[in-house]
């Protein structure tokens, strides 16, 4: 039993859709939040800047005594996941885009991935495209602009409609069933997703796969929190910290 907190960190606001489903799913953990929205977006950062932005931040983290770390992003676990875990001793959980679970239950045989142009980059989606994805056909966008404007408040705007029709409308007319969101900051913009895609989509997103992973690694570990622990939730954030509390609501 280790009533430590948990660690989670994003380029910005996108990770508090993982942040959500963590503090449900582990509701005696404390969690601390790191949203580097001062360097936000990682998206089209050089894989050894986004190297050097995760390792500060986990150094960060890890002065405020954080057990396990979350790699809240999809972009940072591409370039840097493999890094952090090589460097640093605490345990790391990433995020990626959710190819497994989009290919077992697409009936079109087509499935859309949008996500940034680092995290379509890294080998860390060839390889999961390999595996688990090679008997569907995959479209693939860059969500160019998408994180921007979760992070300018500006998700449920019709510049954010229209942004989003020329990014998801040409996979539904190729006949895409499942749309995976392979960037923690698109499930901020799943009311304009849903209002775009219909009934002609499922929308795929990994957060709740990621609080689950969090549980089994604190489980196997032995690293969960005692039931009784009263946890405390804080925030940190590079930018403005005022938009992490608009969020979470
Ligand atoms: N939330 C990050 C991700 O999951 C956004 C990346 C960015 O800052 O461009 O990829």
């Amino acid at each position: 039993m280790n009533p430590s907190p948990i660690g989670i960190f994003d380029s910005g606001l996108g990770g508090l859709s993982v942040w959500k489903e963590v503090k449900i799913a582990c509701p005696s953990e404390s969690l601390i939040y790191y949203a580097d929205s001062g360097n936000c977006p990682y998206g089209s950062r050089p894989p050894e800047e986004i190297i050097h932005l995760s390792s500060e931040i986990t150094q960060f983290l890890l002065r405020k005594h954080c057990k396990l770390i979350v790699v809240a992003c999809n972009t940072a676990t591409a370039a840097a996941i493999a890094h952090l875990r090589a460097n640093f001793s605490v345990p790391f959980v990433g995020i990626e885009p959710a190819l497994k679970p989009a290919a077992q239950l697409t009936k079109t045989g087509h499935i859309g991935v949008l996500a940034t142009r680092g995290t379509f980059a890294g080998a860390h989606y060839q390889r999961t495209k390999e595996k688990f994805a090679s008997k569907v056909e995959v479209h693939i966008q860059i969500g160019e602009g998408l994180v921007e404007l979760v992070e300018n408040n500006q998700a449920n705007t019709p510049e954010a409609e229209t942004l989003v029709r020329r990014y998801i409308g040409p996979m539904l007319d190729a006949g895409v069933d499942q749309i995976v969101l392979g960037c923690t900051h698109y499930p901020f913009l799943l009311p304009v997703m849903e209002r775009v895609a219909g009934d002609r989509a499922n929308i795929i997103n990994p957060a709740p796969a990621v609080a689950r992973q969090v549980v089994s690694q604190l489980e196997q570990l032995g690293l969960a929190a005692p039931e009784e622990n009263q946890p405390e939730y804080s925030f940190f954030s590079s930018g403005d910290s005022a938009r992490i509390f608009e969020m979470i609501g």
